[in-house]
């Protein structure tokens, strides 16, 4: 464990825990926002790259839109009654007194709007691929996996016609994309809502479903059947999962051209042998989605007997850690006609911590360190081109040339498990010469400096 990670309360000793009081007396990150901290960027670079390597060989560009937008483009295009909108966004106040721009919750209303605002639908060829890689801001309650502020990984395919194959192609790129971080136990559960017409069509049936049951729902699950009553099939209550037992299901309901675009889509997937699993109850809680929706999971691990005598563990339900859909509608909001979209995006937050928990990226660990010693003014003056010259010829150079001492330089070598060390001291500095010690023999030599890459790179060999 090195300074930077965060230690388990039970590890801590009592000064740990008194500078602790003390850093939260000062200033602690706000609620739900983290830092992601030196011990974690190495999963969140190679994250990066292997999501930039998936959508580059897959066609897409990449597009950053500003972090803060109108709110009422979320209102319009995620809808009233979701929860982003009704519970979830951070609107900014200005110094007018208005409240008319918000942080952004997520980022396909903002691509679409980008799309229309710069003519993209004249300006460039089609489909239009575009990617993002950013963060996105959502008033939830903190919990493992919910973050206030969270980053997603997108891909969005924009283009002048409704086919399956666009479906595909994003859900093929996001599963690639996981499969590149060799992420084991991902599972793509997939429905389609039909067009608009379908869902008018399946809400007035389950509507008419729940009406004798109507007073064994609470106050809200009332207002989620009058407002958004397909957010009731994805609910987690237990008592509305058993009301939903014998409930009609919406691919019953969908349009012959909604039918025939979903076999597709499947068709295309089985063709692909991308693994998917039919989940009638899979809805997504944005409005613009039309058509095909589904979300990437992790397969739940098989839960432990209880011990006897032990409190049975907690089974957290697997959280999505993407999903994606259709959302044709979108651009009629817009004034676009002829304009279709499909897209999915990734928390990022939900892939790494899976990732570490499957221990599928190694920590970087220096290769081969040397370990630079300066002693006394007159080297620590020069020691800065000579390091330069080293890390020039891709040798890996640590220091720590604020500290004066020999001892507590060499205590710094040990820890960094460097195998060599270069000691230069004011002789060495006039001499031009520099001493190389052997870390694991302690055995060392002076080697004239014009001479150092040449053996330092001989000894690492
Ligand atoms: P979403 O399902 O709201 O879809 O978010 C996508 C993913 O972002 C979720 O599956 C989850 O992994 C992550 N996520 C969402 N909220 C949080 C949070 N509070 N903390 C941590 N992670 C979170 C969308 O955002 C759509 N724009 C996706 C899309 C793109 N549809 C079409 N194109």
């Amino acid at each position: 464990m090195n300074n930077f990670q965060k230690k388990p309360a039970e590890v801590e000793t009592e000064q740990e825990q008194e500078q602790k009081k003390d850093k939260k007396s000062v200033y602690q990150s706000v609620r739900g926002m983290h830092d992601i901290l030196p011990d974690e960027t190495p999963y969140w670079r190679k994250t990066r790259h292997a999501f930039e390597e998936v959508s580059d060989f897959y066609g897409f560009s990449e597009i950053v839109t500003p972090i803060v937008e109108q709110a009422d483009l979320f209102i319009k295009a995620v809808g009233q009654t979701s929860d982003i909108v009704e519970k979830e966004m951070y609107y900014l106040k200005q110094k007018s007194g208005s409240h008319s721009l918000v942080l952004r919750p997520e980022n396909t209303a903002s691509i679409v709007r980008a799309y229309a605002e710069h003519g993209m639908r004249r300006s460039v060829q089609h489909p239009v691929r575009l990617s993002y890689f950013g963060q996105f801001f959502r008033h939830e309650r903190p919990q493992r996996g919910r973050y206030r502020q969270f980053w997603q990984a997108g891909l969005e395919i924009i283009s002048n016609e409704t086919d399956p194959i666009y479906d595909a192609q994003i859900i093929l790129a996001t599963y690639r994309f996981l499969e590149k971080l060799k992420l084991s136990g991902m599972l793509i559960r997939i429905n389609s809502i039909g067009s608009l017409e379908c869902r008018k069509q399946y809400i007035k049936k389950l509507k008419a479903f729940f009406k004798n049951d109507i007073k064994k729902l609470t106050t809200d699950q009332k207002k989620k059947l009058e407002t958004n009553p397909l957010r009731l099939l994805d609910s987690k209550d237990e008592n509305v999962q058993a009301l939903l037992k014998g409930a009609p299901v919406i691919l019953d309901c969908l349009s012959v051209p909604a039918k025939k675009h979903f076999t597709k889509t499947l068709e295309l997937l089985d063709e692909l042998q991308i693994p998917y699993i039919l989940d009638h109850s899979l809805v997504r809680g944005l409005d613009y989605y039309t058509d095909t929706v589904f979300e990437v999971v992790l397969e739940q691990p098989a839960v432990a007997e209880p011990v006897p005598g032990e409190e049975p563990k907690e089974v957290i339900p697997p959280l999505s850690l993407g999903g994606g859909g259709r959302y044709d509608p979108l651009f009629k909001q817009f004034n676009l006609r002829d304009t279709a979209g499909v897209g999915a995006a990734l928390g990022l937050e939900r892939v790494i911590q899976a990732l570490i928990e499957q221990q599928k990226i190694k920590p970087r660990v220096l290769k081969n360190p040397v370990f630079f010693v300066h002693i006394g003014d007159l080297a620590k003056k020069k020691s800065l081109p000579i390091i330069e010259s080293l890390r020039n010829e891709k040798i890996t150079i640590v220091e720590t040339l604020g500290k004066g001492s020999l001892s507590s330089q060499l205590a710094a070598a040990n820890k960094c498990n460097a195998v060599l060390a270069l000691i230069y001291g004011q002789k060495e500095a006039f001499e031009e010469s520099i001493i190389i010690r052997d870390m694991q023999t302690g055995a060392q030599e002076t080697i004239p400096l014009s001479k150092m890459v040449k053996i330092i790179k001989k000894r690492l060999e």
